[in-house]
């Protein structure tokens, strides 16, 4: 039995002439909850993008579930997105679709489910886990900013994946929100005992939620420990990039 949910080895990504992944190696652990730091542009989306082979690696081999991504078929690849729920940077909603609809897109359009019954009880059942009950009939218009974060959160676990990847879900959140937020991704990963990987600017988030961070740097992951040993860490790439999201707090600009 794989003991990983994820691993990549060696994997290297290039657009045009910018190398944006270097040779990069790690893996996350059934149950483990990983958060993926590092300054804007030095390729956290596109480890994501890659998980998902919404983009194509260069080099190297990514496993999913104990199989290497890069050989599987649409089918098999759509077989195992099926257990990969994602909040995308920006939390996009469907504007023009009820929260309902949100909700229930994956099921219709994943699962393809057609009983309307047993769809409302899942969603509805979703939406009071992110604690959002009987908010189903609402516009993503009509809801504050942390509300629509959540919503997609329930949006991507709906369909009870046991891989959540979460790209920047508390970003331009104030600080109280964005707290329930990882409250509710600790909670809900515990309870369904789910992996995650969170991408985040949000130190505070980091080490609240994850058992262990990666940092990242212009392509390579610089660092890697657990949460206890990067709050322990004295290694100049931790410092410099602490310093540099100070520096950013102190301008007065969202993380
Ligand atoms: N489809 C693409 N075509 C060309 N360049 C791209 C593409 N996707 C990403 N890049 C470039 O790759 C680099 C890494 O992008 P990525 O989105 O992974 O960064 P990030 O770490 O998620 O940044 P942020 O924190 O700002 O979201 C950036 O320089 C970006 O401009
Ligand atoms: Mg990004």
């Amino acid at each position: 039995m794989e003991e990983y949910i994820l691993r990549f080895e060696k994997v290297s990504k290039s657009f045009g002439d910018k190398k944006v992944l270097r040779n990069i190696s790690f893996s996350v652990k059934k149950g483990e909850v990983v958060a993926l730091m590092g300054p804007s542009g030095c390729g956290k989306t596109t480890v994501l993008r890659l998980i998902l082979r919404l983009i194509e690696a260069d080099e190297g081999e990514i496993h999913l579930y104990g199989r290497d991504i890069t050989h599987l078929s649409e089918r098999e690849l759509i077989d195992i997105r099926k257990k990969v729920g994602i909040v995308f940077q920006g939390g996009a909603l469907f504007d023009s679709m009820t929260v309902f609809e949100n909700v229930a897109f994956p099921l219709r359009y994943c699962l393809d489910i057609k009983d309307e019954g047993l769809m409302r009880e899942m969603v509805s059942s979703m939406l009071e886990s992110v604690e959002l009950p009987d908010t189903e009939d609402l516009m993503p218009a009509d809801l504050s900013g942390g509300m629509r974060k959540r919503v997609a959160l329930a949006r991507a676990l709906v369909y009870k994946p046991s891989f959540l990847l979460l790209d920047e879900p508390t970003t331009g959140l104030d600080p109280q929100t964005a707290r329930h937020i990882d409250r509710l991704v600790a909670d809900l990963s515990r309870r369904h005992n789910l992996s995650a990987m969170t991408v985040t600017h949000d130190v505070v988030s980091a080490l609240g939620i994850a058992d262990r961070v990666f940092l990242m740097k212009e392509g390579d992951i610089v660092w890697m420990g657990t949460s206890e040993e990067w709050e322990a860490s004295s290694d100049p790439e931790v410092t410099s990039f602490l310093l540099g999201t100070k520096s950013i707090r102190h301008r007065g600009s969202a993380p």
